[in-house]
C-alpha cells in the first residue's frame, strides 16, 4: 500500500508532496519523508516546523483513495493514527490528542498533523497528510522547550524512525478501513479535555478567544465551546492554548 521515499533533505515534505500530486505524478500512497527540512511548516501559514536534522520523522502522505464519508475529516483521522502509534511504542504513557490533531504528552507537544486537500475544480484531487513526529531529539529551544518532548525525552531510548512511521501508517490504514470509527473514537479521545479547565483559542485570522472550556464537537468536528458569557460557541479552526 505505501510507496515510501526518503530525502535526506527537502525545504518541506508537503510541499514536495502537494507539487507531485497537483502536477499528476503522485498516487495513492505515496509517502515522501524527509531526515531535515529547511522550511517545514505548521498548520497556518506562518508557522514554522523546526527540527534538528536526522532525529525526527518528519513525513507526507498522499491519499487519492479516500472514503468519501472522511473525505474532509482526515486531519481527524491522521490526528487520531498518531495517538494511537505513540500507545503502541510507548504504552501506559499519558498522550492525549488536543483540538484538532495535536498530540501531546502530559501537555508537552510530541506531534502535529496538517491536512490539506488538493482541487481541481470542484473535485477532490487527493489529500496531503503532513506529520512531524519528534522522535530523537533531545534538546528544543527558545520557547519551544517548555512546550515540545520527544518519544526519546520520554522514555531515554533511541527510537528507530522507521519503527514511528510504520506504526503511523498501520493505524492510518486502519482508519481508511473504518471510517465510521472516526468520530466515535474521536469524541472519546477528547472527553479528557472537560478537565483542563479554561483554555484560550487563536483562530487563522490570529484573533484570540480566552476563558473558552471545552463542550464537545459537532459532527463535522467544529470545536463546541462554553464562551465566558455562558454562550456556546463553536469554532472550525485555531489552536488552543492552556493555562
Ligand atoms: C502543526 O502542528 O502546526 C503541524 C505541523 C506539521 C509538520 C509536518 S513535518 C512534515 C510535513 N512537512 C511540513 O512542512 N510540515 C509537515
Amino acid at each position: 500500500m505505501w510507496n515510501i521515499q526518503v530525502f535526506a533533505e527537502l525545504p518541506s515534505t508537503q510541499r514536495n508532496a502537494k507539487q507531485l500530486l497537483q502536477s499528476g505524478k503522485a498516487k495513492h500512497g505515496d509517502v515522501i519523508i524527509a531526515l531535515h527540512q529547511t522550511e517545514g511548516r505548521g498548520r497556518f501559514e506562518s508557522r514554522v516546523w523546526h527540527d534538528e536534522s536526522g532525529t525526527n520523522l518528519l513525513m507526507s502522505i498522499v491519499l487519492t483513495d479516500i472514503p468519501s464519508p472522511i473525505e474532509d475529516k482526515m486531519q481527524f483521522a491522521a490526528g487520531l493514527s498518531v495517538l494511537r502509534a505513540m500507545r503502541t511504542i510507548l504504552p501506559n504513557e499519558p498522550f492525549h490528542i488536543k483540538w484538532p490533531n495535536d498530540i501531546l504528552h502530559n501537555r508537552k507537544k510530541i506531534s502535529g498533523v496538517l491536512s490539506e486537500a488538493i482541487w481541481t475544480g470542484n473535485s477532490l484531487k487527493g489529500v496531503v497528510i503532513g506529520i512531524g513526529i519528534n522522535v530523537n531529539q533531545e534538546h528544543f529551544s527558545g520557547d519551544i522547550a517548555a512546550r515540545a518532548i520527544s518519544l526519546k525525552k520520554i522514555s531515554g531510548q533511541n527510537i528507530p524512525l522507521e519503527e514511528v512511521r510504520d506504526a503511523v501508517l498501520l493505524e492510518l490504514d486502519r482508519n481508511l478501513h473504518m471510517p465510521a470509527d472516526i468520530f466515535i473514537n474521536l469524541r472519546n479521545e477528547l472527553e479528557w479535555m472537560r478537565g483542563i479547565g479554561q483554555f484560550s483559542l487563536t483562530d487563522s485570522d490570529g484573533t484570540n478567544f480566552s476563558g473558552l472550556r471545552y463542550e464537545g464537537i459537532t459532527d463535522d468536528g467544529a470545536l463546541i465551546t462554553n464562551a465566558p458569557s455562558g454562550e456556546q460557541r463553536i469554532f472550525q479552526n485555531g489552536t488552543l492554548h492552556f493555562a
